[in-house]
């Protein structure tokens, strides 16, 4: 019941800011998509217990790629986009997988507009680490190697670099729940993500 109000609140303040970009207006709704309840209903609670996934390994980005790419000089707008095309593909794949009438199919139709219009705007992507990646998830898809996942680990992903990526210029409302608090990246492993490409190693 309390989460509920908390929820409510959350809403009435983000309706309040008045500059609202378009791309934290996305990122919002994408939040308010993701938010616990609903990765557990639709991706945990509808599928069959341990159902898996196969997806490519650089399909799986975590919070430690995260942090180790932005390491390595590349930028959040890169780790942005990276991020937006690894989980275009991952939404295809559950899509997939998923029987017509099945009642995530919804769920995974909406993610998939939001990240449509969050990806609208292609950007160049000059760092080779990217390019690297990005040459990878393009491979045919018959080509291993393959792991396998389980759908609502894959949006538990999502949401959380969502959050490590975008969470302070967009202020992404925080989990309200020690069980919500649990599927966002630990603190110690995201230092702040910075944007210069030449930042001092700490
Ligand atoms: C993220 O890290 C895992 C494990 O180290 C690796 O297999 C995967 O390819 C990485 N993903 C990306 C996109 O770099
Ligand atoms: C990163 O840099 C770009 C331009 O170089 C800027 O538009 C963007 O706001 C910066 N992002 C952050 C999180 O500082």
């Amino acid at each position: 019941m309390q989460r509920g109000i908390l929820l409510f609140l959350c809403t009435l303040v983000l309706g309040r800011t008045a500059v609202v970009y378009n791309k934290c207006r996305i990122t919002r709704a994408l939040n308010d998509k993701l938010l616990y309840d609903k990765r557990l209903t639709y991706m945990g609670d509808y599928f069959p217990k341990d159902y898996k996934i196969f997806v490519r390994y650089e399909e799986v980005l975590r919070c430690q790629n995260i942090t180790s790419l932005n390491n390595q000089g590349i930028t959040v707008e890169e780790l942005r986009y990276l991020w937006g095309i690894i989980n275009e593909e991952i939404l295809i794949k559950i899509k997939k997988v998923l029987p017509d009438r099945h009642p995530s199919m919804g769920y995974i139709m909406e993610l998939q507009k939001i990240f449509k219009e969050l990806l609208r705007d292609d950007i160049e992507i000059q760092t080779e680490i990217i390019q690297d990646i990005m040459e990878r998830l393009s491979r045919a898809d018959d080509i291993g190697p393959w792991k396998s996942v389980r759908p609502k680990a894959l949006l538990d992903n999502c949401y959380r670099v969502l959050h490590a990526l975008y969470e302070e210029e967009c202020n992404l409302c925080k989990p309200r729940s020690e069980a919500e608090d649990d599927t966002l990246c630990p603190p110690e492993t995201t230092p702040p993500i910075t944007n210069s490409s030449s930042h001092d190693q700490r």
